[in-house]
């Protein structure tokens, strides 16, 4: 599993393996001082060995000083270089990753999670990078040199710094352990709060609209509260280690001064030795809580390592088929055919057949409606032409050969999508149309706009075509949206262009004329259109009528109105509607 996570610091090794040895330097450094004052004290002053003496040293002592500090400075750096670009490589692997998910990986994870994944998770672990590279290095290295040292200066005082230190070593690890199970709730409970968060601020218009927000606002307490309680929980134990570690090192303390005061007075202990011993306790014993420390932030971030190489092994479901196979692609027609497909959602759904057993077929530059109450299963039928959900059975043929044998490029570029939750990208009204076709011309533009009908409101803008769309389309009407949705796939000249209920915030005389559009400039485009007006699908060459997960009929509008009980039943209603 790290392997997967490790192969991210590429790039960043050497700045990885600076930090480490510059922390090296400086323990050493940190751990010279004590011994040259030990010197001062034996040598200088005890041994008489004049004022000279104690300066050299002393200077010795500042330039010490001063490389220790420069190299936990230049340690502190690098370490930030690489994990910063750890956490860089790891955001973009992951980013690039999720690019190739199918919709049914997305649906699977949910966008708010990946969010949580590619921001959140990533923090944590570039932090635990961070301290990793110095805090993992120096600690350990600390408490072994710094024991060594000891044992040379005094072997029996050492072995009882040592009894102290594995009494403390037990229980701060039995502190940890308890505490690491309670920074993992803590963790979760932190992933529910960024969950409901996310989820209501990309829905925030939903929840207004239905006046939810009290809803809501208990949701988000229930999650604040639950992380609240594990942040009390976690937090209030593993205080309990600064007093033990107090309590540990004032102990070891009173026993080194009183058996090494002993020693001092038999003359079996140089009191500069003794100095140096005490000096070196608080280190030894600030190393052991660092590495229960860091040993516990490793765990609390395996759980996002677990999270994160979830979403590195997800192997999109849906793959380019075809290209092995080196056959030739089809002329693009705008040929449709369904042969007995069906379908349910298998990650998401209730495992029900949305769809099933439907077969019908689309001549190229026909004009098909689809029509049906909602969640029949419309959208999930013409999502399947494109391949953004695989069939579970029977097939789907774009110009006569299955859509699971094209490159997904070449499959999709022959199809210009409107969906049903249509989308603009914050940028201008031309940069959102150049997603169409990159290399429109202007007059290509222009055209397109006016087939959809969005010309004239583009132009009405003061900057025209240059308007700046702000993230999500907020400064559009619905209508208009839609428009420029229609354009944008409209610019691309597809075989087949597919509008899933996109004009349903236009009105009627618009519609027409996008309709119109169709008939004069895309002439060889077939056209499938989902809609809930009869008004929109009445002069269709061919109307499907879809009802729960299979076809209820199938034919003109007049063949419809007279044989088929369902069509006239929406009929009959959408014209009292008109009456009204
Ligand atoms: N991503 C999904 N995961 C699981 N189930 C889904 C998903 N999308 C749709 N469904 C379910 O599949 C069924 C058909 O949905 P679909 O969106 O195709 O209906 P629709 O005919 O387009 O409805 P509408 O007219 O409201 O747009 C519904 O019961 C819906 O709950
Ligand atoms: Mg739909």
């Amino acid at each position: 599993m790290f392997k997967k996570i490790a192969k991210f610091m590429k790039g960043y090794e050497l700045a990885a393996a600076l930090g480490p040895i510059l922390v090296i330097l400086e323990v050493i450094c940190e751990l010279l001082l004590p011994l040259l004052v030990a010197r001062i004290i034996d040598i200088g002053i005890e041994g008489n060995a004049g004022m000279t003496y104690i300066l050299e040293m002393g200077a010795i002592m500042v330039a010490i000083s001063i490389l220790s500090m420069f190299s936990g400075v230049m340690a502190a750096k690098y370490a930030s270089i690489a994990s910063q670009g750890f956490g860089a490589n790891l955001r973009k692997g992951l980013f690039d990753h999720v690019q190739e998910f199918s919709f049914a990986d997305i649906d699977r994870f949910s966008s708010a999670s990946l969010i949580t994944r590619m921001t959140n998770d990533v923090n944590t672990m570039q932090t635990t990078v961070n301290m990793g590279l110095r805090v993992i290095t120096r600690a350990p290295f600390m408490l072994i040199s710094a024991v060594i040292v000891c044992f040379s200066l005094n072997a029996q005082l050492t072995l009882m710094l040592v009894v102290v230190i594995v009494v403390m070593a037990v229980s701060i690890g039995l502190l940890m352990k308890v505490c690491g199970k309670l920074f993992t709730i803590f963790q979760q409970k932190m992933d529910g709060l960024n969950d409901t968060i996310q989820e209501n601020l990309i829905a925030i218009r939903v929840v207004k609209a239905f006046v939810r927000s009290d809803y809501e606002k208990g949701k988000f307490k229930r999650a604040n509260d639950a992380l609240t309680d594990a942040g009390i929980r976690a937090v209030s134990r593993i205080i309990l280690q600064q007093p033990i570690m107090m309590l540990a090192m004032n102990a070891a303390i009173v026993g080194v001064l009183w058996m090494g005061g002993n020693g001092v007075m038999s003359g079996t202990m140089a009191v500069g030795d003794l100095s140096a011993f005490v000096t070196y306790i608080s280190q030894i014993l600030m190393s052991v809580m660092m590495v229960a420390m860091s040993l516990m932030m490793m765990t609390r971030s395996m759980a996002c390592v677990r999270r994160t190489v979830e979403v590195l092994d997800t192997v999109p479901d849906i793959a380019n088929g075809g290209e092995s196979q080196g056959r030739e692609l089809p002329a693009p027609r705008g040929l449709v055919e369904f042969r007995d497909a069906s379908f349910k959602y298998l990650a998401t759904g209730t495992g029900d057949d949305v769809l099933s057993h439907i077969s019908f077929r689309v001549e190229p530059g026909q004009f098909v409606a689809v029509i049906g109450g909602t969640g029949v299963g419309k959208s999930s039928l013409v999502n399947l032409i494109p391949r953004f959900y695989d069939v579970t059975g029977g097939a789907v043929l774009m110009d006569g050969l299955d859509v699971r044998q094209y490159p997904l490029e070449a499959l999709r570029g022959r199809i210009g999508m409107v969906l049903q939750n249509n989308i603009l990208f914050s940028g201008t009204i031309r940069e959102n149309l150049l997603w169409g076709k990159e290399d429109a011309t202007e007059d290509e533009l222009i055209q397109a706009i006016r087939d959809a009908q969005a010309y004239d409101f583009i132009m009405s803008f003061p900057e025209g075509l240059d308007t700046y769309i702000d993230q999500g389309g907020v400064n559009v009407s619905g209508g208009q949206k839609q428009r420029l949705c229609i354009a944008r796939a409209m610019l691309r000249k597809p075989a087949l262009l597919i509008l899933d209920d996109s004009t349903s915030a236009v009105d009627s005389a618009t519609e027409a004329g996008i309709r119109e559009s169709f008939r004069n400039h895309l002439k060889d485009t077939t056209v499938l259109i989902i809609a809930q007006r009869i008004s929109s699908v009445q002069y269709a060459d061919k109307i499907i009528i879809l009802d729960d997960d299979h076809i209820a009929g199938e034919g003109t509008h007049d063949e419809l109105l007279v044989e088929n009980p369902i069509y006239q039943e929406i009929y009959q209603s959408q014209q009292e509607g008109v009456a009204q």
